[in-house]
């Protein structure tokens, strides 16, 4: 629309972008994923988060055919992790990363496609993908739908993009509006939330809510997992005091802990195929 704003780019980034430039960071921008669920007492070994990152990306990946001369997009494809992953178990594969932050898409451009696979890297917003109708064969969204300015019109446009049969895989951070005694004020929950980890233009949203929204636009829910648990351990590296709820002026780190704890929060994974 003529006039209106882009969306904004999540300024934790900034941080995100430095740390990988300097070699402590990997390109994984999202929760570890544990098969078997450490206590959020147990301490942290060594290159314990980064393995569990890895794992959930390959987790995801997985579900994904691995049929040669696929067409395959990554919405809000971060540093790269996803997209890399797809190039080391994928062959004569077309990626394409797509972001609305340029110098994330620049950090991507150093993967080197292997095995026949082809690398391009686009820089739009997920609610206005800039590809034709049924182009891709699977279209990715690792922990980024939260960001993107409306959730239905990223699954539309998804549904738009995607071949019939072709195959949306997603995870999600879905909060529920807390009930009952919270340490923090709700709006102040949602003021911290949105200043640290924002854009997060739909906070409160159901799973329920994301199937109906696929299904409006011909794509049917067909995996549909609960990753809270396997994910919870990740606060022992984001947001180590095990008693967030004493500070009086937390970050969003131990919100999300807090939330998550107290089953606020549910990290979803979804597969939808399209019918479109
Ligand atoms: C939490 S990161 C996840 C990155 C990556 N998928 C991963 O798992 O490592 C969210 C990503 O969504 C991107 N993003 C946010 N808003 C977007 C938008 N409107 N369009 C496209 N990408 C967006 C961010 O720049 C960031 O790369």
């Amino acid at each position: 629309m003529p006039g209106s704003r882009p969306p904004a780019l999540p300024a934790y980034f900034d941080f995100l972008i430095a740390a990988y430039r300097s070699g402590h960071a990997g390109r994984h921008v999202h929760l570890g994923y544990w098969d078997d669920p450490p206590p959020l007492s147990a301490p942290v070994r060594p290159g314990e988060f980064e393995a569990a990152q890895s794992r959930l990306t390959e987790r995801m990946v997985a579900f994904a055919e691995k049929r040669s001369g696929q067409i395959v997009l990554d919405v809000g494809c971060g540093l790269g992790g996803t997209l890399s992953a797809l190039n080391e178990a994928h062959t004569d594969t077309s990626l394409v990363g797509l972001n609305i932050d340029r110098r994330q898409l620049d950090i991507c451009r150093s993967i080197v496609p292997r095995a026949g696979n082809r690398l391009s890297l686009v820089e739009a917003d997920a609610c206005s993908l800039p590809f034709d109708f049924g182009v891709f064969d699977v279209v990715f969204a690792v922990e980024a739908m939260f960001h993107f300015p409306a959730r239905r019109r990223f699954l539309a446009e998804a549904a738009r993009v995607l071949r019939r049969g072709g195959v949306l895989l997603v995870t999600d951070i879905l909060v529920r509006c807390p009930t009952g005694p919270t340490p923090w004020p709700v709006e102040a929950m949602q003021a911290v939330i949105r200043r640290d980890y924002g854009p997060w233009p739909d906070l409160f949203v159901a799973g329920a809510d994301l199937v109906s929204m696929a299904q409006e636009s011909g794509l049917e829910a067909t995996i549909d997992e609960d990753w809270s648990q396997a994910t919870l351990p990740t606060y022992r590296v984001v947001s180590p005091d095990p008693l967030p709820e004493r500070q009086e002026r937390p970050d969003a780190g131990a919100v999300f802990r807090w939330l998550h704890t107290h089953g606020f929060l549910t990290y979803r994974m979804l597969g939808f195929l399209s019918g479109g």
